[in-house]
């Protein structure tokens, strides 16, 4: 039934996507609006924080159960489990994660979309084509539901390539012109007048904020969206590792990679919304907060280019590709998650599997987009607030209470022998028993 299972051919090629898959809008657009808004460097400091005393210790659980079962989601639960009850469970975390990320991607694709559109925009202006570009830039439900479509389009076209020559062969050309264009962006914004300000902002940390509970809340949730936990994303690339892969340390490297990259964006956007303030664009909102929501990227930063002059249009099309291609290698790692139960659960070959969940996932989508107020929120809300938690809870337990300590063990001896007598072995087990699932819940009943 199975058909041969993929493999990612290098470390390097393995830390490209699942660094594609954590590095997402998440990390351009989430993290630095949030510090901006929770106390600055007080909010990063807490953030760093969480992001390895919690969210490596989850992400870790998920790549060792990945590639202990070499499976999906819902098989790699199951095959952990000890018993019918277990067993049952199992399936049942395994289906709501495959669910949620659906529904995540749902609406990634709708934002994605606009990034898209806005991509184009520019290239539309550089060739005088004004009203294209009007209409690319004016939030329409016909536009945005064609580039959720391209945008899905896309992501079908990798995932149906498989493991690979899909994911790998796109995550390793993505990836590093991503961090080549953040960085030439930081550069060159950093020498534009206001943009000091924004950095200070960004640095100057607020420490009364740190022992706010809103701010772990928003920090841990955004650690946990960040690192693409709790629905069985890095469970499934986990599944795809060599077993001569020392775990701990590329779980370490996938971390620190996400955090870098959402550190060096804070460093981007917030100096980016001070030069916009200097080039006198609104960056408040009414209640005097920064701009934060989609105003941010879809009418801030576009009005910031728009009084660069010709060089703006360069800088436009350079963020938007940034953001285009942060968005990409995350939801090819979203739609991989059932498809890969399909080909295997069901045997279905992989090219149908990613076509026929594409177009489902986009039919959502759509739905989303021509009844965009009531919808949009709410799965939002419920996907990233209520079920990705659970599960990441679910997660924990399945790893340190009912899977057999020594099957992990031996698991992770594969690629680093000494695992016994490191750190990662103290600590790690200890950690997901205990303080994730309590800290997880606490954070959830905020
Ligand atoms: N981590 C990505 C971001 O920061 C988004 C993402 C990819 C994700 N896969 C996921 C989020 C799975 C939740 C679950 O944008």
């Amino acid at each position: 039934m199975a058909a041969p299972r993929g493999e990612f051919s290098s470390r390097f090629g393995f830390l490209m996507a699942a660094s594609g898959s954590a590095v997402g809008l998440g990390n351009i657009w989430g993290f630095p609006t949030n510090a901006a808004s929770n106390g600055g460097a007080a909010f990063l400091f807490t953030y760093l924080i969480l992001a390895f005393a919690l969210a490596y210790p989850a992400l870790m659980a998920e790549l060792i159960i990945g590639r202990y079962a070499r499976a999906n989601a819902v098989t790699a639960l199951k095959t952990i489990s000890v018993g019918e009850k277990t067993r049952l469970a199992a399936v049942t975390v395994g289906f709501v994660g495959i669910i949620t990320v659906s529904f995540i991607l749902s609406f990634y694709a709708i934002v994605s979309g606009w990034m898209i559109a806005f991509f184009f925009d520019p290239v539309a202006r550089l060739l005088g084509m004004e009203g294209l570009a009007t209409w690319l830039t004016t939030d329409a439900a016909v536009r945005n539901s064609l580039f959720v479509v391209v945008f899905m389009v896309l992501t079908v076209f990798i995932i149906s390539a498989g493991v690979k020559d899909g994911i790998e062969k796109w995550a390793s050309r993505l990836m590093p012109s991503l961090i080549i264009i953040l960085l030439l962006l930081i550069v060159y914004v950093l020498t534009l007048p206001g943009a000091l300000d924004g950095l200070r902002a960004y640095l100057i940390p607020d420490f009364s904020r740190v022992a706010d509970p809103a701010l772990l809340v928003s920090a841990m949730g955004q650690a946990f969206f960040s690192l693409s936990l709790g629905v069985g994303t890095m469970l499934v690339y986990g599944s795809y590792i060599s077993k001569r892969e020392n775990l701990p340390t590329i779980g370490s490297l996938v971390a620190l990679l996400d955090v870098g990259i959402a550190v060096l964006a804070g460093m981007l956007i917030l100096p980016a919304m001070y030069v916009a303030l200097n080039n006198g664009v609104q960056i408040y909102d009414e209640a005097g907060g920064l701009i934060a929501g989609p105003g941010l990227i879809v009418s801030v930063l576009p009005a910031l280019f728009e009084t660069m002059g010709s060089i703006g249009v360069l800088v436009a099309f350079a963020f938007f590709a940034l953001m285009t291609i942060a968005s990409l290698t995350s939801s090819i790692s979203m739609l991989e998650v059932p498809v890969a139960y399909g080909v295997e659960h069901h045997g279905i070959d992989r090219p149908k599997a990613a076509i026929v969940i594409g177009a489902v996932i986009t039919v959502i989508s759509l739905i989303i987009v021509f009844n965009f107020d009531p919808l949009f929120d709410l799965v939002v809300t419920y996907t990233t607030e209520v079920s990705q938690p659970l599960l990441g809870f679910a997660f924990c337990i399945f790893v340190a209470w009912i899977w057999r300590r020594n099957d992990i063990l031996e698991e992770i001896k594969q690629g680093d022998p000494d695992v016994e007598s490191g750190l990662f072995w103290k600590i790690w087990p200890f950690y997901v028993k205990y303080i994730c699932p309590v800290a997880i819940l606490v954070v959830y009943f905020q």
